[in-house]
């Protein structure tokens, strides 16, 4: 990575966090993987904003409660936030999760948060290497309005094989933990900027960008061996947004209507320019088709029918 890069990364980490003032009055909100770190805070601001419904998507409903508690006592609003149990990492779960969404009157915001970067292989429930499994399971519910997260100094090539990206994902042998997280993030990506395509808002009223939160405070990490934790530690302690800043990053896009559909978010401004030359290259868009058709292909293989459905077509 250049010197510019680290220079341009070191000045977002440094640039103040808007305040967000807007209303989600009436509005009902999903954030998963929210009785933690940058979740539970994103969950917490919305229900501050006025949301009249926000669900924490969690893998563990007593971890949930207490987070459910914490929100109450927090913003003084009882009877908005609701538990439900998801587990990313089960592709049953979140079929579950999603039939009971359909249930729900509306859904205007679903913040796809859940994330883990795993410096061990382990396998998900259904097979796929975790970090993958977690990263990668994001599209399966309609809501209006959908923000994924990624960081933005994973838009390298690194970590990408040739041949079957894929396919390489789940062989054992081909596991790079440090390059892992980093794939996983380029995925959402590409995924998201070519369902933005697919997408027509107009037809399908769906708007769906990626936000960067930086480099925050969070539990982020605490699956990884010492001497990973005490580097981790230490640039934070350097550099790291406070929590509630990080979330206020991925509230923001949230906020911005049908004029973010497709973008990625940076310090809550939507900036091309923050997505790397190598994605808006030529060869990044051909690998994002590709990958996009392939993360495309597994989703049907989980649930025939799905993508139709979900593209309206
Ligand atoms: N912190 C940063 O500097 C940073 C920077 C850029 C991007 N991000 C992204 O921001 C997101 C949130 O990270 P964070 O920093 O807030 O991490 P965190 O404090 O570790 O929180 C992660 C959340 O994801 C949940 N989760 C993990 N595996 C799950 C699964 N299989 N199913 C459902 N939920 C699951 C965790 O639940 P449990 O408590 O049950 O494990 C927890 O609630 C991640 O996607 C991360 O990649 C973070």
């Amino acid at each position: 990575m250049s010197l510019a890069y680290h220079r341009h990364w070191l000045a977002s980490q440094r640039t103040p966090v808007p305040e967000i003032r807007h209303s989600f009055a009436g509005q009902t909100v999903i954030v998963t993987g929210s009785n933690a770190g940058l979740g539970f805070a994103s969950a917490k601001h919305y229900v501050t904003l006025g949301a009249s419904k926000v669900i924490l998507a969690v893998r563990s409903i007593d971890r949930g409660n207490a987070a459910k508690a914490r929100i109450e006592d927090a913003t003084g609003r009882a009877g908005v936030v609701e538990v439900w149990t998801l587990d990313m990492s089960s592709y049953a779960s979140i079929k579950d999760f999603a039939e009971k969404a359909k249930t729900l009157d509306r859904v205007d915001v679903l913040l796809e948060n859940a994330g883990v970067m795993s410096f061990d292989w382990n396998l998900a429930v259904d097979g796929s290497e975790t970090t993958m499994a977690v990263n990668e399971a994001q599209h399966h519910t309609r809501p209006n309005h959908c923000v994924l997260r990624s960081p933005s100094f994973y838009q390298s090539r690194r970590g990408i094989k040739s041949g079957d990206v894929l396919a390489s994902l789940d062989e054992e042998k081909k596991f790079n933990a440090f390059s892992r997280y980093s794939v996983t993030k380029l995925l959402e990506l590409f995924y998201v900027r070519e369902l933005a395509k697919d997408l027509d808002i107009n037809t399908q009223g769906v708007v769906v960008n990626i936000a960067n939160p930086g480099m925050c405070y969070s539990d982020f990490g605490r699956d990884m061996g010492f001497v990973a934790r005490s580097f981790l530690a230490t640039v934070r302690w350097f550099i790291a947004r406070a929590t509630p800043d990080g979330a206020r990053t991925l509230v923001w896009p949230s906020t911005a209507g049908v004029a973010g559909h497709g973008k990625y978010s940076l310090d809550c401004e939507f900036s091309e320019r923050a997505v790397s030359r190598f994605v808006r290259s030529e060869d990044g868009a051909k690998l994002q088709k590709t990958l996009y058709d392939g993360i495309n292909t597994r989703l049907e293989k989980a649930r025939p029918g799905i993508v139709k459905a979900a593209l309206g077509a």
